[in-house]
């Protein structure tokens, strides 16, 4: 399972990238604009630099544009700012519609706001390269979002669509763990629910002791 960090901060890229367990980033409006990020040249300069701190993994850029023209037009401009740009288009007829355009053109794209199995299965038709379903956001509307990435799965497997589950809006290890139970081809989340996927209190206990008794040892 590929982990991709939820994120447009720099410093967060870069902690999760150095750790080696980095395969690519997915951004949107909001995480842009929560860096403060504006202007057509800064965002695409914030693209490129992203691209080159995960050098070989899929960055998710995502349109601005809600109608079919303008998003083909953002998306084409978008997919220009590096080879591993991959264009966020959200699901909508307009989106799906333009998926269909990138794919005949060799653009790949992420399908975002999926929220029902009949929305990942019209994205994957489109020949979307991911589709992105937000598993947190239907939690808080007390509805089961890994359950959702479960039927995602189990129709996938069904057929041979080359489009991938991008478990997204993940918000704690246990999401994480359940989409790799579950077999989603990848994860996207914040830096700390990565970092927090390190922890265990006996790791700790017992690096304790062996710091302790490593002591005794005199190696010097
Ligand atoms: O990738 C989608 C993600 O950014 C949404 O997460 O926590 O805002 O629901 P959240």
């Amino acid at each position: 399972m590929r982990f991709f960090i939820d994120t447009a901060n720099l410093n967060e890229i870069r902690e999760i990238n150095n750790l080696g367990i980095l395969d690519g980033v997915t951004t949107n409006p909001s995480l842009m604009a929560k860096e403060g990020i504006t202007g057509k040249n800064n965002i695409f300069a914030h693209y490129k630099a992203i691209c080159q701190i995960v050098e070989e993994g899929d960055i998710s850029a995502e349109v601005l544009a809600t109608d079919y023209v303008g998003m083909v037009r953002e998306g084409e401009e978008l997919a220009d700012i590096d080879e591993n740009i991959v264009v966020k288009v959200p699901m909508t007829k307009d989106g799906i519609r333009a998926i269909h355009h990138f794919t005949n053109n060799g653009i790949r794209t992420n399908c975002t706001l999926i929220f029902s199995a009949a929305q990942a299965l019209i994205a994957a038709k489109a020949g979307a390269s991911y589709v992105s379903p937000f598993v947190g956001r239907l939690d808080d509307i007390s509805t089961d979002g890994l359950d959702l990435i479960q039927k995602i799965n189990d129709i996938f497997l069904n057929y041979d669509y080359d489009t991938e589950i991008l478990a997204a809006s993940l918000r704690h290890p246990m999401h994480v763990l359940r989409c790799a139970e579950i077999g989603a081809h990848v994860v996207t989340a914040p830096a700390k629910v990565f970092l927090d996927l390190f922890n265990h209190p006996l790791t700790d206990a017992g690096l304790k002791k062996f710091i302790e008794d490593g002591q005794k040892l005199n190696l010097r």
